[in-house]
């Protein structure tokens, strides 16, 4: 069998990481890099015997020039569409990191053209593999929390943690890069953890508020923390949000990158017959006449691994993906909804294009 040809577009941080588990891959091989940033993107290639020749500033140039068969997009956020839909539209199957881009919009974009080139389009939501989703997911679809009414979906903030890279990276922090704040970068882990575990209810309604709080303050930029640059913070670093879903499920959502509190508790979903709380993972019922609480053992697994091998098996198959892409576009609608309630100041609709429940 031919090896598989791997493009990569970022050779940033998770550029570093698909082209390593690229290169534990016996049938992959990753010929070609595009960054922006052309020094950075040689040096790259260095790191992952990259010919020079195959070293680019520009992806289009990059496709242009060089025969690849999937690509690996891992710019900021606001920049996952661009190369997303320039490479279905060649052909070519795409693996783009989280989230699946800065806007419903965007994200639709991104899925009509995989639907008219029938290519695999997977956003690499490695948390899908995690043990403690597979386990909530088994529990939730045994039926054993009866009807699920209420959660809360959060990691649990942080008390300091803006992606600023010591100040020399702007990737998650400009409107232009990254399109949004916290709900971008942490927020749709939550939604899209949810949502597969909840086996993927519409959302209805959503009220939420973000705050851009302590990003813009020099002072807080102490000792000891991952640092950024304030000056140039223009995004949000805390959000909640009220969503509510078909029939009577309600979920808030919090998320912090920065604050003044240690934590934001934990995920959790209430059901008529049961509850669970994640990481540590708990169930909560009743049984043989008392208040049960379960825990369990669970495996650890390489989650990011997984998700890499299962977009190679996609590639090899010629589909379909392993994570249906539409499930994700419409987790997008929802962050869209929740950045116009916020911005409104009052309740909003998500709206959602009807071909995407088809
Ligand atoms: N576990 C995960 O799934 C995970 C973890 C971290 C980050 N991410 C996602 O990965 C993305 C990138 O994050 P990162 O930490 O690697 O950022 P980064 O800043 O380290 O890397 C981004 C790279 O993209 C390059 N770039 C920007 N615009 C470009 C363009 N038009 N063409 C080519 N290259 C361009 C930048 O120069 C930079 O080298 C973000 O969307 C983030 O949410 C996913």
């Amino acid at each position: 069998m031919q090896k598989i040809r791997v493009g990569i577009v970022g050779a940033g941080g998770m550029g570093e990481v698909h082209a390593r588990y690229y290169r534990e891959h016996p049938d992959v091989e990753v010929v070609a890099v595009a960054d922006t940033l052309v020094e950075k993107a040689y040096d790259f290639a260095g790191r992952w015997g990259i010919p020079k020749a195959n070293v680019f500033s520009d992806y289009v140039e990059m496709f242009d020039q060089v025969r690849v068969d999937a690509v690996s997009v891992c710019t900021p956020h606001a920049v996952h569409a661009g190369p997303a839909i320039e490479a279905l539209k060649r052909g070519i199957h795409v693996n783009v990191v989280k989230p699946m881009a800065s806007t419903g919009s965007e994200a639709m974009e991104m899925y009509r053209a995989a639907k008219e080139s029938g290519k695999v389009l997977m956003v690499c939501f490695h948390t899908r593999w995690s043990p403690e989703l597979q386990l909530a997911k088994r529990i939730i679809s045994s039926g054993s929390l009866g009807e699920i009414y209420y959660g809360e979906a959060t990691l649990g903030g942080r008390r300091r943690g803006i992606p600023g890279w010591g100040g020399r990276r702007p990737s998650f922090i400009t409107r232009d890069m990254a399109g949004g704040g916290v709900l971008l970068d942490l927020g749709c882990y939550v939604i899209d953890n949810f949502m597969y575990v909840l086996d993927h209810p519409k959302p209805v309604t959503v009220t939420a508020v973000t705050a851009s709080a302590i990003g813009p303050q020099r002072e807080a930029v102490v000792e000891g923390v991952w640092s950024w640059d304030p000056s140039l913070f223009e995004v949000e670093d805390f959000v909640a949000a009220f969503i509510k879903f078909d029939g009577r499920l309600a979920i808030l959502l919090k998320e912090s990158w920065a604050m003044h509190a240690n934590t934001l508790g934990s995920s959790f979903l209430l059901g008529t017959k049961g509850g669970l709380k994640f990481s540590p993972f708990e169930l909560y019922r009743d049984e043989f006449g008392y208040m049960s609480t379960s825990t369990f053992t669970l495996p650890q697994v390489d989650v990011y691994g997984e998700a890499m091998r299962a977009f190679i098996e996609a590639v090899k198959r010629g589909g379909p993906p392993p994570i249906d892409p539409r499930e994700i576009v419409i987790e997008m609608f929802i962050m869209d909804a929740i950045y116009e309630s916020a911005g409104k100041g009052k309740e909003v609709e998500v709206k959602i294009p009807s071909m995407l429940f088809n």
